[in-house]
């Protein structure tokens, strides 16, 4: 029988815990033996529940157990997840995580810790919710060379925009609706500026290119300045604006983005709604795949916990390598991103100019009253910086994808 436990018994943990009984027999045929939780970590107790006899509150306990074989951690943040996970994995037990904040800034140190004690440290749970993306990554896309990875993979976003898209609606009233279901926090910045959405593709960054990316060395938009008047310009041009980490990969290189962009109709991560969550690989040999499903909530998430818990299981003693070193790749500076843009500008502007900033290959009129919008050709950021300051009088602007 292999016993584990599981630290924090929040949304995550308990459905972790529901997922591991609902499906007991079916996940013992796959690791050949039962999977039993013997403790709970969590600061409060749960009087009543029958959860309450595995409740521990001194994460020694487990550490000291020579019984436990793997860890979950789903408490979020990263102190003292941080601090619990090395003790874990220096004792010798693997730990399986759903936290992305721990993951982007310690999971190639964790990994090697992993490495050192003869176990392992998964964290597939981490981005996509439920999607497998981090497996696949490392282990079915060893053929390739990963050329880019393009995901949106910020459910509480997308669902905001999803309904900014569908039912015209500004950003605010998306954003209380989104609180209401209880998809966005009270205080919603995480989502909402973009920072979980660039941990997220930091992760997967670093999986596909075994290096270490900072996720404070990405260039992060969020989508608090997508208005209404984007959206009208976006139907118009047959399109949807949708939040995006994006990574192109060359040579070694890399450059990073996360921001709102314009997607076309025909282009699969299009048709991405609510709070799913979707992510396209490119790789040189195997072309495009694409990844889809429920990128946050209880079971999803805790269905890929649970994953990772039966591979531990299986691997007992023998760490699995993962490609992921502690050398940081640094992505190219920002300002040599390419791509076309969307540029909203005052009606009255001289043509010529915009003409010659610009050079547009399509200018909307009449969408919204007393503007025009531009579409460019592809430039760097850095040309369209330079441009946008000589235009002086730029309403907005939205990459296209
Ligand atoms: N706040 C995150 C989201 C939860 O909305 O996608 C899952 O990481």
């Amino acid at each position: 029988m292999a016993k584990i436990a599981v630290m924090g018994y929040g949304t995550i943990g308990s459905g972790v815990v529901e997922a591991l009984s609902m499906n007991q027999k079916s996940i013992q045929a796959k690791t050949e033996e039962e999977v039993s939780v013997k403790y709970v970590l969590d600061l409060r107790d749960f009087p009543g529940d029958p959860i309450q006899e595995k409740i521990v509150h001194d994460y020694q306990v487990i550490a000291q157990d020579p019984e436990i074989s793997v860890v979950v951690e789903t408490m979020g943040g990263v102190e003292p997840a941080n601090t619990f996970a090395m003790a874990m994995l220096k004792a010798g037990k693997s730990v399986v995580t759903s936290n992305k904040a721990l993951v982007a800034e310690y999971g190639a140190e964790l990994m090697e810790t992993a490495r050192e004690n003869s176990c392992n440290f998964f964290f597939e749970a981490s981005v996509g919710g439920g999607i497998p993306i981090i497996r696949p990554l490392y282990t079915c896309l060893t053929p390739d060379v990963v050329t880019e990875i393009a995901g949106i993979l910020n459910g509480t976003t997308n669902y905001i925009l999803t309904e900014m898209s569908q039912k015209g609606v500004s950003f605010e009233e998306a954003l209380k609706e989104a609180q209401a279901l209880g998809y966005a926090e009270r205080d919603p910045s995480a989502d909402v500026e973009g920072h979980d959405a660039c941990r997220k593709i930091a992760i997967l960054s670093s999986v596909a290119m075994g290096r270490k990316v900072v996720f404070t060395d990405i260039h992060t938009e969020g989508i608090t300045h997508v208005t209404t008047e984007d959206f009208a310009y976006a139907k118009e041009l047959g399109m949807s604006i949708k939040l995006l980490g994006i990574s192109k990969m060359a040579d070694g290189a890399m450059e990073s983005i996360v921001a709102p962009f314009l997607i076309r109709a025909d282009h699969p991560l299009y048709s991405v709604q609510d709070v799913f969550n979707a992510v396209m690989v490119t790789g040189n040999v195997v072309d495009q795949l694409m990844f889809f499903g429920r990128g946050a909530g209880k079971l999803p998430t805790a269905a890929a916990v649970v994953a990772d818990v039966i591979e531990a299981v299986k691997l007992k003693d023998v760490s699995e390598a993962l490609p992921w070193s502690k050398e940081v790749l640094t992505p190219d500076d920002y300002r040599s991103y390419e791509s076309r843009f969307m540029v909203r500008l005052p009606e009255s502007m001289d043509e010529k100019l915009y003409q010659e900033l610009f050079r547009p290959q399509k200018v909307l009129k009449g969408i919204v009253a007393g503007e025009l919008a531009v579409i460019t050709e592809s430039m760097t950021e850095a040309q369209y910086l330079e441009a946008a300051k000589k235009a002086g009088n730029v309403i907005g602007s939205t990459r296209l994808y």
